[in-house]
């Protein structure tokens, strides 16, 4: 029989289980009224201690309302605990007996516990607790009913807000690695905890241990992480490293390109298909001030994220400098993110302003020649969190394409200009910047949501292909690779 080394905290106060007794638990010490406690125990067997891995420690919270010697659960109905018994054996322990009562339910495996009220199941794993509404449960019921597996797309319900979703019956299925729930109407939901927790989990974006923000030092220290045109071109590891690089950097640069555009064309459509905008799709500029945007110059060219007169800026930029005779022209690059943790770790009130105060940008040009003339206008916060985790969306930064601020109060406009100055003063520290020099063959691709781009000013002639990528392809395609 296992052997179990267990105890238990009531009101604060310590008890040891003294042994298990066949299928059921004593408690040391004698308790009889309303509490909460929580009982924590530890296989001491060698082959559950393999089979828990990292769950060596199961910890279950549940109401209870009585403890009789020789009687593990013992529900109240008033209270509404729920009644489950569990086997302990050599090849594990097992639920045998599942009562729901009228107000709850608890069940508990070796690696999950399962606890279900009125209003939600919540379950446990090793490193997070879910608290998942039972209107989201039903509302993501897989059944055939509900969703078309071929197509992947939901079969909407409707009146959910309306059902009585208190559960009939839940329990633990297929091996414990599922939940089935039986609801008032008979129908079934079934689901995978795995799946659960891939799904529910809010904020799960990108990973954080997937991104690896960074600041000069940081970057060099690592070593540019380069692609040759022929591994990114040829090769699924190649395009995998590109890609890596992109998501974990926020910019990845391709080596041993052949100096043309078409060239910069296909290594861009390894990706992605190449965005529509109004400078085109494939683009050349040099600078010979032939559009309405300062990069068309030879100045120097603060850092910046592009398009942020859109609704969507583009997802990558790729630039390739075909040909520059003259000094000068470096790019430089700071990771946005970087920035704004900076930002967030010294001044979070300002950092707030910036996610939440919402600011103009536009680009405005002439209609001239081949040009119909545009007036593109955006209204967006300079920082985009996501509504749960916090994790950044998007940086938003561009001040040679601000418009007209109108869209903020008196007050407002104090603070957001003093937050905007603190994160301008960030970007531009040298201690954030990484500097490129770009040479023919060499290809650079930026996350434009993320990774602000600027260049120093130059002389001589110096032309630049490049194009856009649409955000949600290049991120469906990480997504596809196994990245995000
Ligand atoms: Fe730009």
């Amino acid at each position: 029989m296992t052997k179990w080394i267990r105890s238990a905290q009531i009101l604060n106060k310590s008890y040891t289980c003294q042994h298990i007794q066949s299928k059921f638990l004593t408690l040391g010490g004698s308790v009889s009224q309303h509490f909460y406690y929580t009982l924590s125990y530890k296989s001491a067997d060698p082959h559950l201690l393999t089979r828990s891995r990292l769950h060596t420690y199961l910890t279950v919270r549940f109401k209870w309302w009585s403890i009789n010697s020789g009687t593990f659960f013992r529900g109240s109905d008033t209270i509404g605990p729920y009644i489950s018994l569990w086997s302990s054996t050599s090849a594990g322990h097992n639920l045998i007996k599942a009562c729901p009562s009228r107000h709850s339910h608890t069940q508990q495996q070796s690696q999950f516990s399962v606890v279900c009220n009125d209003e939600c199941v919540q379950v446990s794993f090793a490193d997070r607790t879910l608290k998942i509404p039972l209107i989201w449960l039903r509302d993501h019921c897989r059944s055939e009913k509900f969703y078309n597996h071929n197509t992947h797309q939901k079969i909407p319900q409707s009146g959910l807000s309306e059902l009585d979703l208190s559960p009939a019956e839940i329990c633990l299925v297929d091996n414990n690695s599922a939940v089935s729930i039986t609801w008032k109407d008979g129908h079934v939901s079934k689901f995978n905890l795995d799946w659960l927790a891939n799904n529910f989990y809010p904020g799960k974006l990108v990973s954080q241990s997937k991104r690896q923000y960074w600041n000069n030092e940081i970057v060099l220290e690592e070593g540019l992480q380069t692609v040759s045109y022929n591994d990114h071109m040829t090769y699924d590891d190649g395009l995998k490293k590109s890609l890596t690089n992109l998501v974990k950097f926020g910019f990845c640069i391709i080596e041993e390109t052949p100096v043309s555009q078409s060239a910069t064309q296909a290594v861009a459509e390894r990706i992605s298909y190449v965005l529509q905008t109004v400078f085109g799709q494939m683009w050349t500029f040099t600078s010979d001030a032939s559009r309405s945007d300062t990069a068309y110059t030879t100045q120097y060219l603060g850092a910046h994220t592009d398009n942020t007169y859109l609704s969507s800026p583009a997802g990558v930029q790729v630039f390739h400098c075909l040909k520059h005779n003259g000094s000068g022209g470096e790019t430089l690059l700071v990771d946005g993110f970087k920035a704004l943790d900076i930002l967030r770790s010294v001044d979070q009130a300002a950092f707030k302003v910036l996610a939440s105060v919402v600011i103009p940008h536009e680009y405005k040009e002439q209609a001239s020649g081949n040009h119909p003339g545009y007036h593109l206008y955006n209204l967006s916060p300079v920082v985009t969190l996501h509504p749960i985790s916090g994790e950044y969306i998007s940086l938003r930064f561009n001040p040679y394409d601000r418009a007209p601020l109108n869209t903020l109060s008196l007050h407002d406009m104090t603070t957001f200009y003093s937050a905007y100055d603190k994160l301008s003063k960030i970007i531009s520290n040298k201690e954030n910047e990484l500097r490129i020099k770009l040479n023919p063959g060499t290809i650079l691709l930026i996350d434009n949501w993320r990774v602000l781009h600027g260049r120093s000013s130059f002389d001589g002639t110096r032309v630049v292909c490049g194009c856009y990528l649409p955000r949600d392809e290049w991120i469906s395609k990480a997504r596809l690779m196994g990245l995000l």
